[in-house]
């Protein structure tokens, strides 16, 4: 098992980017609740312990605390903003408001050389995000760095090793926050940074293998980048007891179902089954233009669909799905607030949970960046790694208003235009997601001496890290101009273009 770090989260925005800032040092990190116990800790056998952020103030009735008996373990620990405030707190310091808030970047000045602070500049910018601080330092304690609104912006203890900082160093606005958190990890924790995906890769073959045994397992394969890894991961562990399920639904687009066929079956020779059920999808779907409803119904047949061709394959004791670590957390998170029940309607396009099989899920420790490093460690293509992310419900939810076959085929040749350019000219890869949105309004134009009326199409790119928020992409007008003019004249029945300029909030990233 690769050495751990864990992460308490006392219900902080950043928490999952303190887990990816470790994992990118190649160190493996979990984040848990504040209420685990020694007990539960010690069970995870951690190099090190991180406490996250907070909305809370620390003093204040019901705020989360910490079983008191984990600082007595001996194990190194890194107080972040709360994190801090509560050790200071629980150690015998104290702590109360600021006289000023400290918001976005301020100076941090180091002035005690340390282990924690080795190689950073007496000097820099960081980025901090408080009203409470620390005022006075518990017993053990030495100040490290100063803020102009905290005193006590670093504090540290060498012989318990505990510290805690008040600025948060997994921002990239700090900008030697990358260094603070190496020297707590690798100078002060000992890790030895063994976190690699070949070694993630290794280790899931044994346990795949392991749970396995000589049973049959089936995957649902939509072409997106984690069923596509869970794929290549687990045909890798197991070879023909895996059997990949794709449902065309119709909904996809311009040559995608040859695309995955072409890839997993010819290419991996990865046996799949292909639901071809197009029309039994646009059938259920027609006259239908509430978004939602199509939502539902599209996740109805999917499961029928699935469900039709899992019988086919005879006797078969396991799903392998692909669910993420994000995932995980944002399912039992004691703080899983807004984000969980923004994103429940994603669900919408995957499986129901009561379904009669055992469940692998190889990536449920990953984020996606590292499920995308795995995909390259096993060898997938950079067009199925490098991919944007695809609703389940597919073109549906991008055809607005009643989904129809030749609705389809516009936004299909449209969508396949647009992408072809963002290839062409080193735009792809610079955004989380593009495409087309097919409007239910038609307006005038003029080609040649004719007047029109027809299609509009709208085009969509954003920048995001995580689809929770996104800003739209600022492509150069040349690109734009020349997309419009390209979808106008080789796609039939489109006389406009335009290009959405909304970020996410208040807008979404999808128009349905
Ligand atoms: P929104 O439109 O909510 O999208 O800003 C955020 C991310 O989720 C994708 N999305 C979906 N994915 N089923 C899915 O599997 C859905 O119903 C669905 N709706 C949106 C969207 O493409 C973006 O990546």
């Amino acid at each position: 098992m690769p050495e751990r770090i864990v992460i308490i989260d006392f219900g902080s925005q950043y928490v999952q980017l303190i887990a990816r800032r470790v994992r990118e040092q190649h160190v493996f990190c979990t984040i848990e609740p504040p209420t685990i116990s020694a007990a539960e800790l010690r069970a995870h056998r951690p190099k090190g312990i991180i406490l996250s952020g907070g909305p809370a103030s620390v003093y204040a009735p019901g705020a989360p605390q910490l079983d008191p008996s984990l600082l007595g373990l001996g194990v190194p620990i890194l107080g972040i903003c709360y994190g801090m405030q509560l050790l200071a707190q629980m150690l015998g310091g104290s702590v109360g408001p600021g006289t000023r808030r400290e918001y976005g970047r301020t100076r941090l000045d180091v002035h005690t050389p340390n282990r924690l602070c080795r190689g950073i500049p007496r000097r820099s910018i960081v980025w901090m995000s408080h009203g409470d601080k620390v005022t006075a330092l518990p017993p053990g304690f030495h100040a490290l760095a100063h803020s102009p609104g905290a005193e006590y912006a670093v504090m540290g203890d060498d012989t318990r090793r505990i510290y805690g900082v008040q600025f948060h160093p997994e921002v990239a606005h700090t900008v030697y926050g990358r260094e603070f958190l190496h020297n707590f990890l690798f100078a002060i924790c000992g890790c030895t940074g063994d976190w690699t995906m070949r070694s993630f890769v290794r280790h899931q073959i044994h346990a795949i293998r392991a749970q396995v045994g000589d049973k049959h397992v089936i995957c649902g394969l939509s072409g997106g980048v984690d069923s596509s890894v869970v794929a290549c991961l687990l045909h890798k562990a197991i070879g023909d007891q895996l059997t990949c399920i794709f449902v065309d639904n119709g909904l996809l687009r311009k040559n995608e179902v040859e695309d995955v066929v072409r890839t997993f079956h010819d290419h991996y020779h990865i046996p799949l089954r292909v639901a071809r059920d197009g029309p039994v999808f646009l059938r259920a779907l027609r006259g239908v233009t509430d978004p939602e409803r199509k939502r539902k119904i599209i996740g109805r047949e999917f499961i029928r669909s699935f469900e039709r061709e899992a019988r086919a394959c005879g006797p078969v004791e396991f799903l392998a799905q692909g669910t993420l670590y994000p995932d995980v957390i944002e399912s039992r998170s004691a703080f899983g607030g807004p984000s969980a029940t923004i994103k429940t309607h994603h669900n919408v396009g995957g499986l129901p949970k009561d379904l009669k099989f055992k469940l692998i899920e190889p990536l449920r420790d990953l984020f996606k960046d590292e499920v995308r490093a795995v995909g390259r460690e096993l060898g997938l293509p950079e067009s199925v790694v490098g991919r944007h992310p695809f609703p389940g419900p597919g073109l549906a939810v991008r055809v607005l208003g009643e989904v129809t076959e030749p609705r389809l085929a516009i936004l299909r040749e449209a969508d396949a235009i647009f992408i072809d350019i963002l290839r062409q000219r080193g735009w792809y890869d610079r955004v989380w997601q593009a495409f087309a949105v097919l409007l239910p309004v038609h307006t005038v134009g003029v080609m040649g001496d004719e007047r029109t009326y027809e299609n509009v199409i709208a085009l969509r790119a954003v920048t995001s890290v995580d689809g929770m928020t996104a800003d739209w992409a600022p492509l150069p007008h040349a690109l734009l101009g020349y997309a419009a003019t390209r979808i106008i004249n080789e796609v039939k029945g489109v006389n406009r273009v335009v290009y959405d300029i909304s970020s996410k909030p208040p807008s979404t990233i999808e128009w349905e």
